[in-house]
């Protein structure tokens, strides 16, 4: 069955193409594009987590959370996960992966965008974006909401498949300098500063929000 894509179809800022595959699972192919995700990705997911260091009673955000793997390992770190995906079917995914939490009003996973989250200023201690940035619609904007979401001393942590030894299915998405060069600077633009951290399976983006900055 081919999946249908209407001229509305949401575009990236890096991508020439609407958005659709494993970039924004829909339908019954989506839903199992998902769980190939959630069985494939566990070594990123696992360093992604070693990453954002959640810690008991922290409120992290997650966007494009997919199958909700990181979700998973977020709360059993003890911290409360919101988490934000334009797509249905993830979400759904995400909850049932998580129902137990979902249920516990430990993890609240909804329908939003990085770019516009729908959530409230200073409210989170951290958030994570795995595999998406590229994804987003407008960069700048996306940035500038991790920021505005984060609490003064909040972290942003921004990670995309790369690092020194990428998964096999992961190298040709591996993202060229010049391109990271580029989310790195939107990055710095948005909280001041930002490195880039080669990893192992991964590649990321990391930033504070200043701790004097007003809420
Ligand atoms: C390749 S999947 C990665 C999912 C998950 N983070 C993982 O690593 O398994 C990309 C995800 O980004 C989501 N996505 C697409 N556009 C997005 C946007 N503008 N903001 C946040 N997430 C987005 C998709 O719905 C999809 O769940």
């Amino acid at each position: 069955m081919s999946e249908q894509h209407t001229p509305e179809a949401p575009r990236s800022w890096l991508l020439d193409r609407p958005l659709r595959g494993f970039a924004l699972p829909t339908g019954r192919i989506g839903s199992l594009q998902g769980r190939l995700m959630g069985l494939l990705n566990g070594d990123e997911q696992d360093e992604a987590s070693t990453l954002l260091a959640a810690r008991p009673g922290e409120h992290v955000l997650e966007v494009g959370f997919g199958p909700g793997v990181l979700v998973q390992r977020t709360l059993a770190a003890g911290a409360r996960v919101t988490g934000v995906d334009p797509s249905p079917q993830m979400a759904a995914q995400a909850r049932r992966r998580n129902a137990t939490a979902v249920s516990a009003g430990r993890a609240d996973l909804r329908v939003g965008t990085a770019e516009r989250t729908g959530l409230p200023g200073a409210a989170f201690d951290a958030v994570v974006s795995v595999n998406n940035v590229p994804m987003w619609s407008d960069l700048d904007a996306g940035m500038r909401e991790l920021h505005r979401v984060l609490r003064p001393g909040g972290r942003a942590v921004v990670t995309w498949h790369g690092g020194a030894r990428p998964r096999f299915v992961a190298r040709r998405m591996l993202l060229a300098d010049d391109v990271l060069d580029r989310i790195v600077t939107s990055m710095r633009a948005a909280f001041g500063a930002a490195e880039l951290h080669r990893g192992d399976r991964l590649v990321a983006m990391l930033a504070h929000r200043a701790s004097g900055e007003p809420d």
